[in-house]
């Protein structure tokens, strides 16, 4: 059997045999003559036949011989790449058949109900728009990977099997059956381990971390998991991060979004007082014109304060009692200069925390860490934490009694990024199997009940309530 080539390649075969393989992605049948779009990865190409193609239906997996022609110049497509060509089938093999699709993939897919849109999300990703996002993100992912390799940085994975990360979400828990009582935590980021790389000397860490957090879910937030471009570096001054992260994401877009501009290079950096008092966020939207797509507005927010007073949303400091939560997370050092004011009036200490903002989204967030334990200690104490509380963080102080850089880094969200970037309505669009909004995951329809036998082995009991949940 001849070599399979792709649709893309028929434009440098005129006038050979050549085979095809792909998915029918429209059929029009003009009586003794049936045209065919032919899709596979690479796009579509116009197949033209008689009886045939007559059986053929939309979506069928097909195999097509046939001879590539020029098309004359009155029928040519300009709308598709192989649009100056066609192939004039000699033999199709139907490879499987498919059923009517639950809903169209030749339109951009927004219209249709997100919830069915998931449920049959392998569908859902032949929508040439979805199929073109997953493969933006594999190469923005790969190019992170390699600016940050060829720096000297080291990508190393992290449990996902952990204690509780405290970011200000729920966690998800998941029973032990070796320990019976206990429980693991999903990381809601690597925030922990990282550090504790940089007490292990590695100095310059990366990885693109699954983090999980069980957090109402927004646009721009997704339920469940996501993923971070996490990264931490010792012996650097916040501006050394700044720095870092604005070339990366700098190059990046000029490399693998052209078509896209920035609004103002250097990125601007803000105080959060300074962009409070003119903006009246901390995440503002700087784009000149907010209707240009390809306008891409950076800034950075820095000078948080440490602490805000405590809400009832903070339940998992202080056990609700502390007046104080950390506004980005506990690890974040205090300004030098505002060491004093911690037993003064901790609400006037500045963090050394920086977020990156991006067309009015907060699409990445980090800072310099407290190095020292009698610091850490502090914060412990001032975000109300119990000895118990204390206790799960030991490991942390105990590290940091061994000799520990001064170090530092940051967390953009990849997802939040890409949708950003792509100006994308929800950070769902960027991702192959997103949860849905309802918390649902997608095709596989967890979450679901388990064999009475596995919740046994787990020392776990459910408790019916009187309310019925499906
Ligand atoms: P933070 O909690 O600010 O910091 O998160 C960093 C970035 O992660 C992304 N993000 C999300 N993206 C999609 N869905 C979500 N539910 C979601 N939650 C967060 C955002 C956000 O800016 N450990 C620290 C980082 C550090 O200090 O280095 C952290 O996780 O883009």
């Amino acid at each position: 059997m001849t070599q399979r080539v792709l649709v893309r390649d028929t434009l440098k075969l005129v006038n050979q045999i050549v085979r095809l393989s792909g998915w029918v992605h429209a059929r029009r049948d003009h009586g003794k003559l049936v045209f065919i779009d032919l899709r596979d990865r690479s796009g579509i190409v116009q197949i033209v036949g008689g009886d045939v193609l007559k059986d053929l239906r939309i979506e069928d997996v097909v195999d097509v011989s046939g001879l590539v022609k020029d098309r004359p110049a009155n029928l040519q497509n300009p709308k598709i790449e192989t649009g100056k060509v066609e192939v004039e089938a000699r033999k199709v093999t139907v490879l499987s058949h498919s059923k009517e699709l639950p809903f169209p993939i030749d339109t951009d897919g927004y219209e249709i109900d997100e919830e069915i849109r998931s449920k049959y999300r392998y569908l859902d990703i032949r929508r040439p728009r979805m199929a073109k996002n997953l493969r933006l993100r594999s190469k923005v992912v790969a190019y992170i990977r390699n600016f940050l390799l060829d720096r000297d940085f080291v990508e190393v994975e992290t449990p996902i099997l952990t204690k509780t990360t405290p970011e200000g979400a729920r966690d998800f828990i998941v029973p032990s059956r070796l320990k019976k009582g206990k429980f693991y935590a999903l990381p809601q980021s690597p925030q922990q381990y990282k550090q504790l790389l940089m007490v292990a000397g590695l100095e310059r860490y990366f990885q693109i971390a699954r983090c999980f957090r069980d957090e109402d879910p927004r646009k721009d937030r997704a339920y469940g998991e996501f993923t971070q471009l996490d990264l931490e570096m010792s012996f650097v001054t916040q501006n050394d991060i700044l720095t870092l992260t604005e070339e990366l994401f700098t190059r990046l877009v000029k490399d693998l979004f052209p078509d896209k501009h920035m609004t103002q290079t250097p990125w601007p950096r803000f105080s959060h007082n300074q962009v409070r008092q003119k903006y009246g966020t901390d995440k503002p939207d700087l784009r000149k014109d907010k209707n240009d797509v390809q306008e891409l507005a950076f800034s950075w927010t820095i000078d948080f304060p440490l602490f805000a007073e405590q809400s009832k949303e903070d339940f998992y400091y202080g056990s609700g009692q502390a007046k104080f939560a950390p506004s980005h997370h506990m690890f974040t050092a205090p300004h030098p200069d505002d060491i004093p004011l911690l037993d003064k009036d901790p609400l006037k200490v500045r963090g050394l925390q920086h977020d990156l903002v991006l067309n009015g989204f907060e699409v990445g967030g980090g800072s310099i860490r407290i190095h020292q334990r009698e610091v850490q200690d502090k914060v412990f104490d001032l975000i109300g934490f119990t000895k118990e509380q204390k206790k799960q963080f030991e490991h942390m102080l105990t590290a940091f009694t061994y000799g520990v850089p001064p170090h530092g880094g940051i967390a953009p969200g990849v997802d939040r990024i890409l949708m950003a970037i792509l100006g994308e309505p929800s950070v769902r669009e960027v991702m192959a199997f997103p949860t849905s909004a309802s918390g649902q995951t997608s095709v596989m329809d967890a979450p679901s009940v388990v064999e009475p036998q596995q919740l046994k082995e787990l020392h776990l009991k459910v408790v019916e309530s009187n309310k019925k949940e499906k």
